[in-house]
Order: structure tokens, then sequence, then C-alpha cells
């Protein structure tokens, strides 16, 4: 019996790749070679499969590049690298991996959340640059994290993570932003009130952006959001490069309009805007919010899973979308197409 074949688009963990290359004919990238789009729609062409990680893009023009797919699995909980009305379209499925990354996450935003309002890295680089001398009563002076209050903006399981850290770790005040509140249940646990956009940025201390990136929130953050925040306010985006307009940030921080910002995520990545890079104000960390070695191997593991459990017949186990014919149908279809 023929295999289905799966094509890993990037470097996964070793233990993954023997689970995936028992049920399936393998090709992984295993020098995590970074290929054009027009050689991964190459190598993609007569693949039933594909395991992404969120760099690789899945659109229309690509699908009908390569008629042969039937899911794409995104080792990652964010799945804006997808089209997915182009997939559903096609009758190809897309999962995720959610779950499994939410703690790990949520501990990063607040690592990066104190890091930031306690200029953690500015004063390291002060040190490592041999300029400490003296102690000062007003060095490298930053902005408190317990008591102060915690704006969330995007509140799914991440932000639900951090807001529970903030309250209960911190006993900060905790104010959120969310397309739909909460249940009274969740924002009691999370000991959360809602606020309008415009009001969390006006009040929060500290703003912290989890929410998942589509058109709608495409510059959510842009200069006049930056506007409304307080001129001693940390922003952290652990979100997604594209929420914030970073030539708008770059310029508020070097004017001191907002005191600092954490970022994980940037626009373009892995190219970071110069102006980032200029000012003292900002920690910079390159994506790495979900990695530690257990959740990163937990987070394959789930992509696999969902390769396997689809090719089983039994469905994904974590879809994103809902392809509008039976992947089976339309896979016949185009076998009878040829
Ligand atoms: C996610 O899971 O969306 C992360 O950004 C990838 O590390």
């Amino acid at each position: 019996m023929t295999r289905p074949r799966i094509l890993v688009a990037r470097a996964i963990a070793p233990a993954t790749l023997d689970r995936l290359a028992r049920h399936f004919d393998l090709t992984p990238n295993a020098d995590d070679a970074v290929w054009s789009r027009e050689e991964f729609a190459a190598r993609l062409q007569d693949q039933d499969g594909v395991l992404t990680t969120g760099s690789e893009r899945i659109d229309g023009a690509l699908l009908a590049a390569c008629p042969r797919l039937r899911i794409c699995a995104n080792m990652a909980v964010g799945f804006n690298n997808f089209d997915t009305d182009a997939m559903s379209a096609h009758g190809v499925q897309g999962t995720n991996t959610p779950g499994v990354l939410t703690e790990t996450t949520a501990d990063f935003g607040f690592a990066l959340l104190m890091a930031t309002a306690r200029r953690v890295t500015e004063s390291e680089q002060f040190l490592r640059s041999g300029a400490w001398q003296r102690w000062r009563h007003d060095q490298f002076c930053g902005t408190d994290i317990h008591g102060s209050t915690l704006g969330i903006v995007g509140m799914g399981r991440i932000g639900q993570g951090i807001a529970r850290r903030g309250a209960h770790g911190f006993g900060m005040r905790v104010v959120y932003h969310n397309r739909s509140r909460l249940d009274a249940a969740t924002e009691a646990e999370c000991k959360a009130a809602w606020l309008p956009l415009d009001e969390l940025l006006a009040t929060a201390d500290h703003v912290v952006l989890v929410v998942p990136y589509s058109a709608a929130s495409h510059h959510l953050i842009d200069a006049a959001a930056l506007a409304k925040m307080k001129p001693t306010a940390t922003l952290v985006n652990i979100a997604r490069g594209g929420i914030v307009e970073d030539a708008a940030l770059a310029e508020a921080l070097r004017e001191r309009r907002i005191a600092a910002a954490g970022l994980d995520v940037f626009e373009g990545e892995p190219t970071v805007h110069p102006g980032l890079l200029a000012v003292p104000n900002v920690v910079l960390t390159p994506h790495i919010a979900s990695a530690t070695h257990v959740t990163r191997q937990a987070m394959a593991d789930l992509a696999a899973d969902n390769l396997i459990a689809f090719f089983e017949g039994k469905g994904p186990l974590t879809p994103v979308n809902r392809p509008l014919a039976a992947p089976e149908k339309i896979a016949a279809q185009r076998t009878a197409d040829r």
C-alpha cells in the first residue's frame, strides 16, 4: 500500500521525524534550508501533506500549484500564514497547535514584561561595556510591576495565563480587551475586567499584546494608539509582527512618548526595523516565546498527531478551517482530472 507523502518544511525534533517516518513517505528538511516560495511550491507539488512552522505562506496560488495537497499542519498556535478561505475552497485541511504552549508562552510574556519594565538588558549591556563605575540613586530606575495595572489585549488562553500571573503572583489590577467578553467565572479566576481598547491603553501601566494577527488587528497599535498610552507605560508584543506599527513605535520610544517596549515579534521578521535597533529602551528577542525544549517537542508532536489522525481517517485533532468538500472527494476529483 502506498503511504501518504509528507513534506516537513523546516527542521524539527528528530524524535518527531522518526515517528512521522513510521507512518508516511517523509521528506524532511534536515538542513533547515531556507526555500524560496518557488522552491517550496516545487517540493510540495507531489505531496499529500505538509508540516509547516508558521513561516511558510499557504495561499491560493500555492494551492493551485499543488493539487495533491490535502493537509497543512502548522507547528504553531498562530496560523496567519494560512489563507484559510483559500484552503477551504481547495479542500485542504489546516491545523495548529493550541493548548500545548499556553503556559510557556505566558511565562515568556511575563519575562519580557519584567525585563522591559526593569530595564534588565539595557543595564546588562551597560555593565558588560565596562561603563559601571559606582552605585547611583537613579541608575536604571524602571517601573514597578507589583501593584500596577496590567492591560492585556487578546484574552485567549495565553492572555488568561498572563492575567493569572499578574493578578495572583504580582497583585496587579488586570484589565483586558477582547472582541467578546469572557464569562463571569473566567473573569473572576483571572481577576480581570473588560475595558474598551482606548480606555485600556489610557489606563494600563503595562500593555501586553496577545491578540491573533488578522486584517482587523493589523497596526492595531499605531501612532494614534501609542499616543493614548501613559508616558510611563510599557508595551509588550508576544503575538505577531504587524499588530504594532514598528516605525511608529520606534519613533514613540525615541521621543520617550512611552517608557519602553519588549518585542518578541516584528513586522517583516527576521528583519527588525532599524529605528528599534537604534533605541535603548526596547528589549528585543527573536520570536522565542514558546521556546522551551518541552514545549517545542509538544508542538511538533501535536502537528504530527494531526497528520497521523487525518490520514487514519479520524479527522484532525485541532482544525483551523472546514474544507468545503470532503478532502477524500476532492483528492479523488483531482486524480480523475489528471
Ligand atoms: C505560535 O505558536 O504561534 C508561535 O508564535 C510560534 O512559535
